[in-house]
């Protein structure tokens, strides 16, 4: 069977995840990310697919610390907002009025009602 391009969605769900990092100043940044894939057993590490201009993927190649949020229904529509091209000294959760609290181990703040 030969897919066209835009095809493999119908066959290969993904998920809605929404990326927070932080840049060198400490700024929370936000993005939707649907290529986001856990290898290998014990499934404790994950591939991201990035494009190349991304403030998300800067942030990580900055820090080396992300959060993957996965969002459930309620925070769904806001979490969608966070992909507008915010400049980077503004904090797109805020904007969009996604709470936030604090992770246990990296500094990007997580969504506070994301799932997990
Ligand atoms: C549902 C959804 C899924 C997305 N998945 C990805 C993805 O997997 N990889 C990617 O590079 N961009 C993806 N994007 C686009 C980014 O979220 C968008 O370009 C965003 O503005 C990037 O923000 P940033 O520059 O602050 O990182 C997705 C957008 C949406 C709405």
């Amino acid at each position: 069977m030969e897919l066209k391009p835009e095809q493999f969605k119908r066959m290969l769900t993904l998920p809605v995840t929404v990326i927070t990092t932080v840049d060198g100043n400490g700024v929370a940044n936000a993005a939707p990310y649907g290529c986001v894939m856990p290898i290998l057993r014990p499934l404790d590490l994950v591939a991201i697919a990035s494009a190349l201009p991304r403030h998300t993927l800067h942030n990580i190649r900055g820090t080396g610390e992300f959060v993957i949020n996965v969002i459930g229904t309620p925070s769904f529509d806001k979490a969608m907002l966070t992909a507008r091209d915010y400049p980077p000294e503004v904090e797109g959760l805020r904007e969009v009025g996604l709470e936030t609290s604090p992770a246990r181990t990296v500094s990007p703040p997580r969504i506070a009602d994301a799932l997990g």
